[in-house]
């Protein structure tokens, strides 16, 4: 098949408002717009304004009006706890109803902020549906981050209430979530009225009389209840999404209704190529954006079936999993980090266990998350025998900025490249001086604007910061804070962050954020954390600290504090397990920390001596001291 995809962009180009006018068609809306886009409007403009919506009766209500009632919402399996169980869209209409009336019993009601701290069980989908259903604001907190980081994100977003479980289930330990949720509360400075627990059969939590509830009788208690769908604005907030910026305060990405919805149902058949009725599998988590994007919201907007899974590519109970789902449930697009793959064929390099099940019903694995190194692809395609397609993204976007679009036929896959421009997106490669270069020359990723539909319009009560972050350095367009190039015939190739932001196994963490955490420790003098190579989780940070004078404690008992310490305030997802005790940090004349240079260093890489390094000798200093780890080698 020759792909559309040329026509496509062309026909968004020539006519942007239309092309996502005739999306917005696939979905209801209680008013229409006035405008497809105002330019005046927001901070660089803003989608379908004038129309007003409801995301959850577009996901939910109108597939059972149409008659998909019976068909599967959500799948649950949970190879964790031994669980498996079918959520028709009739049956999570009513869990969403009754958690909806719950919230509105507490008072909670349009533009509400709820935070959602659960693991990924359905209850965690039928809370943002609820949320969404009465025009409050959810804001999913994933699960390994610490109490420190949820604090944070309590008092950023001021949340009416929190809903979350008893715990979450890692293989190795059962986390229980209230101790984390009350120091939360304890550390904010805003308080919550409610929060609202499922009680699972693994922990019972202690509930504080007042404040919490037990989710389950709430729900059981106005199981039957109607809750309506409140119209909200297009342009109105969804969701608030935290992400790693280049401190310890995280950027509450916010996410509108109409933008959001438009994006989402475009890219499942264009992009995704699957058809209502399907199942489409995420192997994320709710607390991330491809979660929010391709666990919940795409897939039951479009009307097909999704997938919740409790569990881990390998060790739950095998490198099977993956495989194992997508036969039982047919699973037709699958979408998950090429971490994950590469986790998979480190204890199963044959495909031994692929052969155990019929995985014919695949037609498309999907990879993001971070870059797809050719030896995954290559190596995923081989075993699969399907096309296995990368796609670039991030929080901010919400959906794919550069992919190959199965559904309008898929382009030549080259490796190490996500292919084009989706349309939506006038993709430019700059120079620092923001001048564009050359195909094949490295340069900033920046889109021009305005963003695409299901974009952020902007931070949550942050405009300055949404401008400063993303819109002054280049004006006219977003900076992506990727760096990358284009190759001559137009493939984008996604390199490096900008920033100092890492990512491991597919997770995205401030190394800013990290730096603030080791120089809280009372011996710490200074400190550089940057992000070295690894085989499995594509990078992980290591921390070089400099001790204050004085300092007489054993070097090796503070390393393993440090390690505690970022393990405590910022969560066990940031990986940090490698502290190292230096003398001096290399700087530039002007105090700089050399990271990127300490980077190369630790990877082996080539390295040119800065010109402006203040003492030449530190970095050897640093070299000896990598070495003696074994790091890299
Ligand atoms: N709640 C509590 N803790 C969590 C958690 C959660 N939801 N998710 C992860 N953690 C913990 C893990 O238990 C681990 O703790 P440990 O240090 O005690 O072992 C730590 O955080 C790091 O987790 P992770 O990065 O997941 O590493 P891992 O070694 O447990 O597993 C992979 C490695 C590759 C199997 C795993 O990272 C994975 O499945 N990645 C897929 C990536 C993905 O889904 N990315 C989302 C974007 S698409
Ligand atoms: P997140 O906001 O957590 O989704 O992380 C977004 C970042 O992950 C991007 O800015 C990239 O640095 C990286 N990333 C995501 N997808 C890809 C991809 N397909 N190729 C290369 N990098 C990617």
């Amino acid at each position: 098949m020759v792909s559309r995809y040329s026509d496509v962009y062309g026909q968004w180009q020539s006519d942007p408002e239309g092309f996502w006018a005739a999306a917005a068609a696939d979905l209801d809306w209680f008013k229409p717009w006035d405008k497809a886009f105002d330019a005046e409007a927001g901070v660089y403009g803003r989608w379908f304004v004038g129309a007003e919506c409801n995301t959850c009766h577009n996901a939910v209500d109108r597939h059972v009006a149409a008659g998909r009632g019976a068909q599967a919402a959500i799948i649950y399996d949970s190879p964790l706890t031994g669980t498996k169980a079918r959520i028709s869209y009739a049956e999570l209409l009513a869990s969403v109803q009754a958690m909806a009336a719950t919230l509105v019993d507490q008072g909670v009601g349009k533009g509400d902020v709820v935070i959602v701290y659960m693991p990924m069980i359905p209850e965690a989908a039928v809370a943002m549906l609820a949320c969404a259903r009465i025009g409050a604001i959810h804001s999913v907190v994933f699960g390994g981050f610490a109490s420190r980081e949820l604090a944070t994100r309590i008092d950023d977003a001021k949340p009416k209430a929190i809903i979350s479980a008893s715990c979450g289930i890692e293989p190795n330990r059962v986390i229980a979530y209230k101790p984390l949720i009350d120091e939360a509360i304890e550390i904010a400075g805003h308080k919550p009225e409610a929060v609202f627990v499922l009680q699972r059969p693994q922990v019972a939590a202690a509930l504080k009389p007042g404040r919490d509830h037990d989710l389950g009788q709430a729900m059981a208690a106005n199981a039957g209840r109607a809750a309506p769908c409140t119209p909200v604005a297009a342009t109105d907030p969804l969701y608030i999404l935290y992400t790693s910026g280049t401190t310890g305060q995280p950027k509450g990405v916010v996410r509108d209704n109409g933008g959001h919805m438009v994006a989402l149902v475009w890219s499942m058949r264009n992009i995704y190529g699957v058809e209502p009725g399907e199942v489409y599998w995420a192997a994320s988590d709710v607390g991330w954006v491809v979660g929010h994007s391709y666990i919940v919201y795409a897939p039951l907007l479009f009307g097909a079936t999704t997938i919740v899974f409790e569990g881990k590519p390998v060790g739950t109970p095998d490198p099977g999993t993956f495989w194992r789902v997508i036969s039982e449930h047919k699973v037709a697009a699958f979408f998950t980090a090429p971490t994950a793959f590469r986790a998979i064929k480190k204890e199963d390099p044959n495909g031994t266990y692929l052969a155990k099940y019929d995985v014919s019903c695949l037609r498309t694995l999907f990879l993001a998350g971070e870059r797809a190194d050719p030896d995954t692809v290559q190596w995923a395609e081989t075993m699969l025998k399907i096309p296995v397609v990368d796609h670039w993204w991030q929080t901010e976007t919400g959906w794919t900025i550069a992919g190959n679009p199965v559904g309008l036929g898929l382009l030549p896959i080259k490796h190490g490249s996500p292919t084009v421009p989706m349309p939506g997106w006038d993709i430019r490669i700059l120079d620092d001086a923001g001048h564009e270069v050359a195909p094949g020359t490295l340069g900033n990723i920046v889109a021009r604007l305005p963003l695409p539909p299901g974009c952020l319009p902007t931070l949550w009560k942050a405009d300055a910061r949404f401008r400063s972050a993303y819109l002054d350095e280049f004006p006219g367009y977003y900076k992506t804070a990727d760096a990358g190039f284009r190759d001559q015939d137009g493939y984008l190739f996604i390199m490096a962050r900008t920033d100092d932001i890492i990512n491991v196994a597919g997770h995205r963490l401030s190394t800013g954020g990290m730096e603030e955490v080791l120089a809280s420790h009372p011996d710490v003098a200074e400190c550089a954390v940057i992000g070295i190579h690894d085989e499995m989780k594509g990078q992980i940070p290591c921390g070089f600290v400099v001790l204050k004078s004085g300092v007489s404690k054993d070097a090796e008992a503070i390393e393993k504090e440090l390690v505690k310490l970022v393990r405590d305030k910022i969560g066990p997802v940031a990986a940090f397990k490698l502290a190292i005790k230096v003398e001096r940090l290399p700087k530039t004349r002007s105090g700089k920390i050399l990271r990127g240079t300490m980077q190369k260093i630790a990877d082996h890489e080539p390295w040119n001596m800065p010109a402006t390094i203040d003492d030449p000798a530190i970095l050897d200093e640093i070299e000896s001291a990598i070495r003696a780890r074994g790091i890299g080698v």
